[in-house]
């Protein structure tokens, strides 16, 4: 894939370097501190830069301030140290994959990359950047990392934080995401606070303690919580979400959430297998909802006192007594199960049903019956087998809407 000998390339360089500090490389492969110190006169490296797999245990690539193209090391078993002075943008991706001995990562003036990719740098523990505050895309995953301080960007495309086992702690300047949002299987303590975002297009948020968004406003996608070990959820700025789904899935230690300002999900709403909390009387506002209501769980009380319209089912089943609910419920029921029409797809609502944690699909009941609200509704939950992907549910959330308002 790259290229091999790398001395064609080298000669180039040296033969322009010596009147034009643009080095021209379309790839080069540094195979040595020797050959990373032939780039030392170059300002711009245009190409892309591989560190070869044999490049010893320390690199330092000072010299350059721009390298137009990747920079890339890809499995690596030596390297430990690699490092630039100089270096403050990467056109293209800073790519590090499988550098099981890395422990040291020093780009003090780094400010700029298009994407970063870290995957498999199980040593890494020492990093600078400049920080980097430019980036569209960033993954960064199975690290050592103990902190993400060394990226203070305020908006991104793609950014994915997952299995970095000792990451307890991230405070994100984050204001705009326009792509998605994944922080998943880190340290399980990890605390993630989002003080500035205020529009996100996607995200999937699993295994943290605490996830703060104050001033959320806006979800253009889906925002999905699954596993969570946070006690309470808040999002006291969202008003809306523009084109997707809000699902709380397996969150065990859950016990309050609240949407004080949430009108309207243009698709579905999820809450399933949340097993400590008691109540869903916390959306006071949320009057439509474009796709399906799925409700799972230990609940005493269900309560939407602004619903004004639902196009797909409304799906409520509670291992507790919810009797009282489903009636006050089953007023917004469609036409033909004798409600007010707000709701346009079947709706059905199950007080003591044992298995109510056992189903955390996005899909909804067929039956048209509204069970709950004669108190013998029990068990007739169809249980799909657990594990179930979640996108697949989610998407599942919109269709089944679809097919329930069109009965
Ligand atoms: C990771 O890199 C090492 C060399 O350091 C190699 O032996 C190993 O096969 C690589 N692992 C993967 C999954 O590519
Ligand atoms: C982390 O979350 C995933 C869901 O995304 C879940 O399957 C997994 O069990 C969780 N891990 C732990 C340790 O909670
Ligand atoms: C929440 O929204 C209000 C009104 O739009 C705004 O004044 C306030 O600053 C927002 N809160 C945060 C934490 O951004
Ligand atoms: C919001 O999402 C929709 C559907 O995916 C997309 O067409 C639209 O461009 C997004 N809005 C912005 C501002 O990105
Ligand atoms: C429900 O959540 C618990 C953890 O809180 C988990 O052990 C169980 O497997 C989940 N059940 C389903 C059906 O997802
Ligand atoms: C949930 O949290 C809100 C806001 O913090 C609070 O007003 C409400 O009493 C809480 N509800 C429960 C059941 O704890
Ligand atoms: C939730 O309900 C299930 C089934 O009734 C029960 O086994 C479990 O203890 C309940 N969990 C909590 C936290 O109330």
């Amino acid at each position: 894939m790259f290229v091999k000998y790398l001395l064609p390339a080298f000669v180039a360089i040296s033969s322009v370097a010596a009147q034009s500090a643009t080095c021209t490389v379309s790839t080069t492969t540094i195979k040595s501190q020797a050959e990373a110190t032939k780039l030392a006169s170059c300002k711009t490296v245009k190409g892309t830069v591989v560190l070869g797999s044999e490049s010893g245990a320390t690199v330092d690539i000072s010299g350059p301030k721009e390298i137009t193209g990747d920079l890339i090391v890809e499995n690596n078993g030596m390297l430990q140290s690699f490092q630039s002075s100089s270096l403050e943008t990467i056109g293209g991706k800073f790519g590090l994959n499988n550098v099981t001995l890395l422990g040291s990562l020093q780009f003090p003036k780094l400010t700029s990359a298009n994407a970063v990719e870290w995957v498999s740098l199980t040593r890494l523990d020492n990093l600078a950047l400049g920080p980097l505050s430019k980036a569209d895309d960033i993954r960064i995953s199975d690290t050592f990392l103990e902190s993400l301080d060394a990226f203070a960007l305020t908006s991104v495309g793609k950014f994915k934080i997952d299995n970095n086992g000792r990451l307890t702690k991230y405070s994100s300047q984050l204001t705009s995401l326009s792509g998605e949002l994944i922080i998943q299987a880190n340290g399980l303590d990890l605390e993630v606070d989002m003080p500035k975002l205020a529009w996100i297009a996607n995200m999937a948020i699993a295994n943290v303690t605490k996830f703060t968004v104050p001033a959320l406003k806006v979800v253009n996608g889906s925002a999905r919580f699954d596993s969570n070990l946070f006690e309470t959820f808040s999002a006291p700025n969202l008003t809306n979400t523009e084109t997707g789904d809000i699902s709380f899935v397996g969150n065990g230690f859950l016990k309050n959430m609240t949407f004080p300002r949430l009108t309207e999900i243009a698709g579905g709403l999820l809450i399933a297998n949340n097993t400590g909390l008691d109540r869903v009387t916390f959306f006071p506002k949320l009057s439509k909802v474009s796709g399906a209501v799925k409700l799972r769980g230990n609940f005493s009380a269900v309560e939407f006192p602004a619903l004004e319209n639902v196009k797909g089912a409304f799906d409520v089943s509670s291992t507790g007594d919810i009797k009282a609910s489903c009636e006050k419920l089953s007023e917004f029921a469609p036409k033909n199960q004798n409600g007010n029409g707000k709701i346009q797809g079947v709706f059905t609502c199950t007080a003591n049903n044992d298995k109510a944690n056992e189903d955390t699909d996005g899909s909804t009941s067929d039956s048209g019956q509204v069970d709950g609200t004669d108190g013998s509704g029990k068990g007739d939950d169809k249980n799909s087998a657990a594990g179930v992907v979640l996108n697949a549910a989610l998407f599942g959330l919109v269709a089944v809407a679809g097919l329930a308002s069109a009965l």
